[in-house]
C-alpha cells in the first residue's frame, strides 16, 4: 500500500480519479493525492470542502476477493485505521461516529466514503476517500460547518506532518487489513467499538425511507448498526445521518 503513488496539485475529486485508475487496472493500494480538490464528494452526494494545501484528500484502491456486501465492512476498518494514526501522529484520541466520521470533542476532523467498483458477485474495487482537516485553522472553514468541523491543528496546537500521517494511516490500514483477510471481521469490530461514541446512547437515524429513534445497541459482524426502539424492535441502518438525542 501507498508503493504506486498518484499525487495531484490540484484535481476535481481524488475519488473520480481513482475511479477510472482502477477501471483502467491500477493494482491494490494504488493511492491518489491531491494537495487541492475543486469538486470533492462527500457521502449521500454533499460537497466536500476541499481547501489547498491544509488537508489531506486522497483515495485507496483496495481490490479484495469479497462479495459486494462486504464493502461496508471496509469503511469500518479504514475508520479504525485512521483514529489510530491519528492518535499516534497527535496523541489525541478520537472517536468514531458509526459509520464513518472521525471525531475530536464531538466536531468532525475526517470524513470516509467507500465505493464499490462490481463484477457479478466479486468486487472489483474498493475506491476508499478520505478527507482529513489537518493544518485547517478555525477561519478557513466554510461558515455553515464552522461550528461541527475541527481540524488537528486546531486540536493540537501545533502543526501536523501530513506525510507523516499519511504513512501512519497506510501502515495502520495494511495491518488491519490483513487481520481482517486472516482473522475475520470480530478483531475489527471490537477495535471499532472501543472508539465508538454512539454505541449504548439514544440515537436518531435519519435514512432514506424515515427516522428511527432508539438505542445504538452495537455493530453486526458486516458493520451493520444496530439500534433497538423503544417498543424493543429491533432495526438493522445500513446508511443514515446519525444524531444523540
Ligand atoms: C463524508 O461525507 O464524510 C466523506 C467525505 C470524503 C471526502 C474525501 S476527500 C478525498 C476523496 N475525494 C473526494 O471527492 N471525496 C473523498
Amino acid at each position: 500500500f501507498g508503493r504506486n503513488i498518484h499525487y495531484y496539485e490540484s484535481l476535481g475529486s481524488t475519488q473520480k480519479a481513482a475511479h477510472q485508475l482502477a477501471h483502467d487496472g491500477a493494482p491494490e493500494g494504488t493511492l491518489v493525492i491531491a494537495e487541492e480538490q475543486t469538486s470533492g464528494r462527500g457521502r449521500l452526494g454533499r460537497e466536500w470542502h476541499s481547501l489547498s494545501g491544509k488537508g489531506i484528500w486522497m483515495s485507496l484502491i483496495v481490490k479484495p476477493d469479497l462479495p459486494p456486501q462486504k464493502a461496508p465492512q471496509f469503511t469500518l476498518i479504514s475508520a479504525v485505521a485512521v483514529a489510530r494514526a491519528v492518535e499516534e501522529i497527535t496523541g489525541i484520541t478520537p472517536e468514531i461516529k458509526w459509520p464513518n466520521d472521525v471525531l475530536i470533542r464531538g466536531k468532525k476532523v475526517v470524513g470516509i466514503l467507500t465505493e464499490l467498483q462490481a463484477e457479478s458477485d466479486k468486487i472489483s474495487s474498493l475506491i476508499i476517500g478520505i478527507g482529513m482537516n489537518a493544518n485547517h485553522g478555525q477561519e478557513d472553514f466554510p461558515e455553515h460547518v464552522a461550528h461541527t468541523a475541527t481540524s488537528l491543528f486546531i486540536e493540537k496546537g501545533e502543526k501536523i506532518s501530513r506525510a507523516a500521517l499519511i504513512q501512519c494511516f497506510l501502515k495502520y490500514f495494511e495491518r488491519y487489513y490483513s487481520i481482517y483477510i486472516s482473522d475475520g471481521f470480530k478483531p475489527i469490530r471490537l477495535l471499532w467499538e472501543s472508539y465508538a461514541i454512539s454505541i449504548g446512547k439514544r440515537i436518531r437515524a435519519t435514512t432514506v425511507s424515515g427516522v428511527i429513534t432508539g438505542r445504538a445497541i452495537g455493530i453486526t459482524d458486516e458493520g451493520v448498526l444496530k439500534i433497538e426502539d423503544d417498543e424493543g424492535i429491533i432495526h438493522h441502518i445500513y446508511s443514515a445521518d446519525i444524531q444523540q438525542t
